[in-house]
């Protein structure tokens, strides 16, 4: 009788989840519609239970670009060490000035367009490296998040620009360029701060491989029955992330007692959000951390809207293996994780829920 009766709610759910994705105009579209109660599909099992917040006062270090590289390189890696998340401040050499809050405001655009015209690009294909759906995991995950996202695949093969939202397009194609002079600048910190030469990261293809995700959070009637985005562990090397001013997404961290609490990632004007993925944490032999985080529905006013680009290995041939850096490795620091191909590494990311943290563990030595 029981697993009767979770068949039947796996089959509702499935069908409300199908008839949700064939609206084709995503959670902005539920509000559109004037819902004022988080659908059922989307409701959370306690979501903030678990973790307590942080006390005032505690926040994701900061490091300045624009202090003599030396000295940024020690904050680079001291922030990736203790924290896994920093802000990046004073780049205006890489970013012009006002470039990120128009990407945003771009982003924003494109998700407040009639619902017709966003319908018209609704897709989970990401033929031409392009999509925009609603969650990309929703036929997957057990409940689904407050969020509509366009995807695009930057690398190792260059998407169809044209396939981009006109509202956008330009934008994206900006953001792929700066983003990723930010993040060569910020491997080659890392690196100096392992004691390697700055351009290792890159030598070993990580900035080739680069998807960028432009999320969309619209207002939510009920913010504390569901998530912007579940808790998870960045899967690749690096990540650059843009926020609007709204606020919502937090990095669970643990302090020198062995208290864990989540640390709101508030935005900050100017500054880029920068985390190590689980690869950067591998490759480090453990030295650097790829840490939790999470997005919370902060407001009733406003949608938030951020971009990230992940960064990972473009050589992804079947003779071309990633592991603990070699020239880390001494009889004083042996590796603490196996080396492997990047399709077995995508393959066993593909094979676990966005939520849980075991992709590290399944290369661990
Ligand atoms: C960053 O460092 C530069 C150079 O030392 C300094 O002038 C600037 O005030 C610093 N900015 C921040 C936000 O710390
Ligand atoms: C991984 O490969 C490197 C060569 O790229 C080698 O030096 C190292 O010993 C290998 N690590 C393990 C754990 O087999």
């Amino acid at each position: 009788m029981a697993s009767s009766a979770a068949a039947a709610a796996a089959t509702d759910r499935i069908a409300l989840v199908k008839a949700f994705d064939e609206t084709r105009t995503g959670v902005r579209g539920l509000v559109e519609s004037g819902v004022s109660a988080v659908p059922v599909i989307f409701r959370h099992p306690d979501p903030y239970a678990s973790v307590p917040l942080a006390p005032p006062g505690v926040s994701i270090p900061v490091v300045n670009l624009s202090l003599p590289a030396p000295l940024a390189a020690e904050a680079a890696a001291g922030a990736a060490r203790d924290w896994g998340f920093f802000y990046l401040v004073n780049h205006h050499a890489l970013v012009p000035s006002g470039f990120t809050a128009g990407l945003l405001a771009a982003v924003r655009a494109f998700n407040e367009l009639p619902a017709a015209e966003r319908a018209a690009h609704y897709g989970r294909s990401v033929d031409g490296g392009v999509s925009y759906s609603s969650n990309v995991d929703l036929y997957r995950s057990g409940a689904a998040s407050w969020r509509d996202t366009i995807q695009v695949v930057l690398g190792p093969s260059r998407p169809d620009a044209e396939r981009i939202p006109a509202a956008c397009r330009a934008e994206v194609v900006g953001w792929d360029a700066h983003g990723t002079a930010v993040a060569r600048a910020v491997m080659a910190l890392l690196c100096e701060g392992l004691g390697l030469r700055g351009e290792t990261l890159e030598e070993a293809s990580c900035l080739e491989g680069k998807l960028m995700v432009c999320h969309y959070y619209p207002v939510c009637p009920e913010p504390e029955r569901t998530m912007g985005i579940v808790p998870h562990t960045d899967p690749g090397v690096l990540t650059v992330l843009a926020q609007d001013g709204v606020g919502g997404l937090q990095v669970k961290h643990t302090n020198e007692d062995g208290e864990s609490y989540w640390v709101d990632a508030k935005p900050v004007p100017g500054a880029l959000v920068i985390n190590v993925g689980d690869l950067l944490q591998i490759m480090s032999n453990d030295k650097y951390k790829s840490v939790e985080h999470r997005v919370v529905m902060k407001s009733h006013e406003e949608a938030r809207v951020s971009s990230a680009i992940f960064y990972n290995p473009g050589k992804r041939g079947d003779s071309v293996f990633y592991g603990p850096l070699p020239d880390l490795i001494s009889s004083g620091n042996p590796p603490k994780y196996r080396n492997f191909t990047m399709s077995e590494f995508l393959g066993a990311f593909f094979k676990r829920d966005l939520a849980s943290k075991a992709l590290i563990e399944h290369f661990k030595i």
